[in-house]
């Protein structure tokens, strides 16, 4: 049985003024109490209307992302922080250079690291999350392979930060950003789906009609690892925030 709740809205800027209210009123708290707010966050186009909401209450509400501390799902390997493409420089365009974030307690898995130190990147990826008392909420894209973070099927919750091979579907999908297929990397860094299962909250957006059948994939099937996002259904604390196309199928 699916632990999910599911929350459907008109538009994708009603969805996200509820997360973003989610978000502020922990960093609020945390804030009041002198702690920190430990942010998974995501890339692609899912997230950047939510990151433009919080730049708005940044910039109009005065809430301060001083005591955040973020870590970010995945990065392509090879990419340089850079590169234009790579998620590090993402999240700073979309995000960290328009609010009052130490860039020091930003965290991308680095994408330059050689391939003999890999896993120790890894391994240090995942010891920094946990030093930080984990994530409290995780905000999570989905690609239509069932992906979250880069975990492409199969991939279940056993799987913790490694480097990845990116499913042709996905680099496809991907290659809008890239202007061209052949530039987009074939390999990737990513937090595990059993990472992304530690959040003690996750949240889930989805928008547009191309997520229909993935929501409803993950939502409805029995978990497996040919579905990495399926296993989200095991979570104690996870919340699909869709707009009524990605949700039309469940
Ligand atoms: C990317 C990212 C995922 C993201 C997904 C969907 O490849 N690695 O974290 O959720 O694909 O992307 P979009 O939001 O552009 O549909």
């Amino acid at each position: 049985m699916s632990n999910v709740t599911t929350k459907v809205f008109p538009t994708k800027q009603e969805a996200v003024s509820l997360v973003a209210d989610q978000i502020e009123t922990l960093i609020r708290d945390r804030a009041a109490a002198g702690k920190k707010a430990i942010l998974g966050l995501a890339t692609g186009s899912t997230p950047v209307a939510l990151y433009q909401e919080l730049i708005r209450r940044h910039k109009e509400k005065g809430l301060s992302f001083k005591n955040v501390v973020s870590f970010n799902l995945d990065e392509y390997y090879g990419l340089p922080g850079t590169h234009d493409q790579s998620y590090r420089y993402f999240m700073n365009q979309q995000l960290f250079d328009h609010v009052d974030i130490n860039k020091a307690d930003t965290h991308v898995p680095n994408g330059t690291v050689a391939e003999d130190k890999v896993d120790a990147e890894c391994v240090a990826y995942e010891a920094a999350i946990k030093a930080a008392g984990g994530i409290d909420i995780q905000i999570l894209g989905i690609g239509r392979t069932g992906h979250i973070g880069f975990n492409e099927p199969p991939a279940g919750p056993a799987t913790r930060t490694r480097k990845v091979h990116l499913d042709e579907l996905t680099r496809k999908d991907n290659s809008v950003f890239f202007g061209d297929i052949s530039k987009v990397p074939h390999y990737a860094i990513t937090m595990g789906v059993g990472t992304i299962l530690d959040a003690h909250r996750v949240v889930l957006l989805a928008w547009g009609e191309a997520k229909a059948d993935i929501i409803r994939r993950t939502l409805k099937d029995t978990p497996s690892d040919s579905c990495p996002a399926s296993w989200l259904q095991q979570h104690k604390d996870c919340l699909f925030v869709l707009d009524q196309a990605a949700a039309a199928k469940i």
